[in-house]
């Protein structure tokens, strides 16, 4: 079984290690357009295995997408990451023009992979790969949901000095500012979690949040990798070994939410077939108001991404 990586960046290649020091497939092939980037980092993975003590083969491409036929799963970080100062929407006129040659590539050689989009602006390029394959729904996904949720949980765990393991959260919405946070789904141990946090501190938190991205780009320059690389193999793994996990996951919306023809991350079931269901959750106004507002600023890119596309 085999998963194609494209991208071999800090978060291609963080995702690229992580799937084969977990063992998530046999064959991790790691593409890039940089000449011998993918081959020399899928080499220094692969020369890890006998430290780390995993068996799967990591190999690397400089844009010969026949490597990557019969990909069961393919992650495309391909693209510009955000320098400080920017916004994810800034980065859409090269970022789609990477993502619809790289989506092009793919579909040519692993017509039936599901294809899990990281690449920023998030919910529009995973339009813009859904328009380039022409796969149904279900098979282009995109990856912000696993990561924002990450930040949110390991912040209320630091707060409450508990393990991150303990906490269960669910964010929906656009990757940006207008996440949607749903602290009335957040457990702490099967516990809600405004039974243990005032609601000043969880705002805070809330807040940090839904600028998580951008306070790790404010540190370092450039965007966060270990986070998202690591959210990008976990949703593979989900659907290689056909585990129906339970996580926020960016869909085209088909009418869920009262939404129509607009990206955004939502709770789904993820297994073989990429996402199996959809789960409608009952928000209440004050979380549907939220909801809207994101769909509002996602229709916004949508048109300038509709605007390069004529
Ligand atoms: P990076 O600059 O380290 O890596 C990007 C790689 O893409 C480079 O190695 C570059 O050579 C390669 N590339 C560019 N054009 C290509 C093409 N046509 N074919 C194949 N490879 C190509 O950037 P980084 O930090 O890995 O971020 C990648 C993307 O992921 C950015 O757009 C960033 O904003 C996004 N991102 C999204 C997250 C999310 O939650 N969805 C989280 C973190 C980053
Ligand atoms: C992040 O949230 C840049 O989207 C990326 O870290």
């Amino acid at each position: 079984m085999k998963i194609t990586v494209v991208g071999a960046g800090n978060v291609g290649a963080t995702c690229a290690d992580v799937l084969a020091y977990r063992e998530i497939a046999n064959e991790i092939v790691l593409l890039d357009i940089k000449e011998g980037v993918a081959e020399g980092k899928a080499l220094d993975i692969w020369q890890k295995s006998p430290i780390n003590l995993y068996d799967s083969r990591t190999v690397g491409s400089t844009n010969d997408y026949s490597k990557t036929a019969g990909s069961e799963v393919i992650i495309i970080t391909s693209g510009l990451p955000r320098k400080p100062g920017m916004t994810r929407d800034d980065l859409i006129q090269t970022n789609a023009g990477i993502v619809k040659s790289v989506t092009e590539n793919v579909v040519k050689h692993s017509p039936d992979a599901v294809i899990i989009i990281v690449s920023n602006p998030l919910d529009v390029m995973t339009y813009q790969a859904h328009l380039t394959s022409k796969f149904p729904r279900n098979r282009v996904i995109g990856m912000a949901g696993i990561l924002d949720t990450a930040r949110y949980r390991a912040f209320l765990a630091e707060e409450l000095n508990v393990s991150p393991k303990d906490i269960q959260a669910v964010l929906m919405g656009g990757h940006g500012d207008t996440m949607v946070p749903l602290p009335r789904y957040t457990t702490v141990g099967g516990i809600p979690v405004t039974e243990l946090i005032d609601t000043e501190k969880l705002n805070a938190i809330i807040e940090r949040t839904k600028f998580g991205g951008g306070e790790l780009v404010k540190l370092m320059g450039t965007s966060a990798w270990y986070a998202p690389g690591a959210a990008a193999a976990q949703m593979a793994e989900a659907i290689v070994k056909d585990q129906r996990r339970v996580f926020p996951v960016c869909i085209k919306l088909e009418g869920e939410y009262g939404i129509d023809n607009c990206y955004l991350g939502v709770p789904v079931i993820l297994g073989k077939n990429g996402v199996e269901k959809v789960l409608e959750l009952d928000l209440n106004e004050e979380e549907m108001e939220l909801m809207k507002t994101s769909r509002d600023h996602v229709n916004e890119v949508m048109t300038v991404l509709d605007n390069l596309n004529k």
